[in-house]
């Protein structure tokens, strides 16, 4: 037997990431986001996905924007409770593994110079959302690249939820993601305001930038 077959084989991951990452990539160059439905390895998933179910209630709490906004201006703005990934449990490291991973890969592709990376799972309760918004502000420089990936198997087309990903301020229609098992999205932080919209179920995922190096300019870390 041709042992060099081996790797070409489905279970070498190896592969299958430079084909999703290549992927990635060259939407990232064309249109500035990617949207790869049911695209998570499953060598990612299973892990992150278990991990996720056992995590009790109490890991979560309510997310905050910026350091001064009040909690009802907050509350108004998102719903969402998050818990941030520091590489405590396995699969929190497989999880940094992979998006190291793809982080050194970007950074070969596309020169965009991505330093740190920094993520949470988060929970949407019945009726949260988060209302549009970007993820960065042009010219600060801080996160470049975001990436969500959701955690929802069996997601019913009918239960909402969607991310709508908007090109522009002017956009009004965006484009609508069913945050469905697996599906992965990245796009560039500064380009794209996006929301959440209410769900009629629990809806998980993991969010998470990739960064420049923060400590350029003194800047003082966005809170936690
Ligand atoms: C965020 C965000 C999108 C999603 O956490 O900033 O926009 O689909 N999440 O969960
Ligand atoms: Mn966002």
């Amino acid at each position: 037997m041709n042992t060099n077959l081996a790797q070409y084989l489905p279970s070498d991951n190896g592969t299958i990431d430079d084909i999703l990452f290549t992927a990635i990539a060259s939407d990232i160059r064309a249109k500035g986001f990617s949207i790869q439905p049911m695209a998570l390895p499953d060598a990612v998933l299973t892990p992150v996905v278990s991990h996720n179910q056992a995590m009790l209630q109490s890991q979560f709490s309510q997310a905050g924007i910026g350091r001064s906004l009040d909690f009802q201006q907050n509350n108004f703005v998102r719903r969402d409770e998050i818990s941030w990934i520091t590489g405590e449990s396995e699969a929190g490291q497989i999880w940094l593994n992979w998006t190291a991973k793809l982080q050194t890969f970007l950074n070969r592709r596309l020169f965009l110079g991505l330093f740190s990376f920094e993520s949470h799972f988060a929970h949407y309760p019945p009726g949260a959302f988060y209302k549009r918004h970007y993820d960065a502000f042009q010219g600060q420089a801080n996160r470049i690249l975001s990436i969500v990936v959701y955690l929802n198997p069996h997601w019913p087309l009918d239960a909402g939820g969607e991310l709508v990903l908007y090109q522009d301020d002017q956009d009004v229609e965006g484009i609508k993601v069913t945050p469905a098992l697996g599906t992965i999205v990245t796009f560039l932080s500064e380009e794209f305001p996006h929301e959440v919209l209410p769900a009629q179920r629990d809806r998980y995922s993991i969010a998470g930038w990739f960064r420049l190096n923060t400590s350029i300019n003194n800047q003082i870390d966005p809170s936690r």
